[in-house]
């Protein structure tokens, strides 16, 4: 029987079988207990024999499943082991990450640079109504001036017909709302989206804008035209840069003027510097004594300067973007191509 069990054991190939094995040797109905039970009705001195060659035989049995078990279980390991090694020096897998859009860049940008000139950043909604778009603007009903803006209207609710709601065609609306809500001295940047109906390389029916607005005692031309210097200096990174005040009319400012900024050609591309070319990037001028008035301020005491740039433009220029509208078609190649790292 011995042998038998033993040859058994050795040829137990898994876990299962050997439990199998055990079972039938030692388990309740097993044949070493059978025999082990047979003690009980033998003579005192056979009993004496058998009980220790018995008890012998049932240890050899135990030790030898204990033993293959311990064999079985480690070949178990070594197996899983081999399957579910990792290797280390695979490289990882590559995890998609965003990038910054280039107009979020800008606005982070202009926000740095106009924080240095001691300017808060504020924001006005896209959708306006026609009075802080327009009419405090210095803009009332039937200025030519609102034709010219291509303005997207919403159409009329009947109980509110003195509140034509609109998508704002510039940021300027936030110089009104700024002065309306806050006590000057005012120094603010307010970068957004506008909305005109216009559309090719260089124009897209939503576009963005940075208002600067400057209400203060004492304020000129001169200011305005320091500060614009140092914005563009420090937006483009030179050290050098040639404005051109075109005077202009802009219904909210006395006087008011279009702002060049002189480019050469270089390598078939547009860059900042020189006057070979000039590119028309703001309007600007003196806060108009109205609209001063029309949001409750004196300006007999206060005075200021406000400007608008368009920042699409702006971006196109600083990081050779040729088409605006790829601007906004959210192609993912175009935006890995034109983004930032965050
Ligand atoms: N709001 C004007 C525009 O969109 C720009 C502007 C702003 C001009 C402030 C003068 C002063 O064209």
């Amino acid at each position: 029987l011995e042998h038998d069990l033993l040859a058994h054991i050795a040829a137990a190939d898994t876990l299962d079988a050997l439990e199998a094995v055990r079972v039938a040797a030692l388990g309740k109905a097993g044949s070493v207990t059978a025999l082990m039970k047979t003690l009980g009705g033998m003579a005192p001195d056979a009993r004496l024999v058998e009980g220790p060659r018995l008890n012998a035989l049932r240890e050899v049995v135990a030790g030898a499943i204990a033993a293959r078990k311990g064999e079985l279980e480690a070949a178990a390991l070594d197996a899983r082991l081999a399957t579910e090694r990792l290797d280390m020096t695979l490289p990882a897998p590559e995890r998609p990450t965003g990038t910054i859009h280039p107009i979020s860049q800008v606005f982070d940008e202009l926000a740095e640079i106009f924080a240095d000139l001691g300017f808060a950043v504020a924001t006005g909604p896209e959708i306006e109504d026609d009075w802080h778009n327009f009419t405090a603007l210095n803009i009332p009903e039937s200025h030519p001036a609102r034709a010219m803006h291509d303005t997207f209207y919403f159409p009329q609710n009947a109980a509110d017909s003195d509140r034509k709601m609109l998508l704002r065609t510039h940021t300027s609306p936030v110089q009104i709302r700024t002065m309306m809500t806050q006590a000057p001295p005012i120094r603010i940047i307010a970068p957004g989206r506008t909305y005109r109906s216009d559309s090719d390389a260089t124009h897209t029916p939503m576009f963005h804008q940075v208002e600067g607005l400057v209400i203060d005692r004492g304020i000129t031309l001169g200011h305005l035209k320091w500060t614009l210097e140092t914005f563009i200096k420090a937006f483009f990174e030179v050290d050098d840069v040639t404005l051109r005040l075109r005077p202009s009319y802009f219904p909210f400012t006395e006087p008011g003027a279009e702002v060049d900024v002189g480019c050469s050609w270089a390598g078939g591309r547009l860059s900042i510097g020189g006057s070979e070319s000039w590119l028309e990037v703001l309007g600007s001028g003196m806060v108009h004594p109205r609209v001063i008035a029309a949001c409750g301020l004196d300006p007999n005491e206060w005075q200021g300067f406000a400007f608008g740039c368009g920042i699409d433009r702006l971006a196109m220029l600083k990081y050779g973007i040729t088409d605006l509208r790829a601007c906004f078609d959210a192609d993912l190649r175009w935006l890995k191509h034109f983004g930032f790292r965050a």
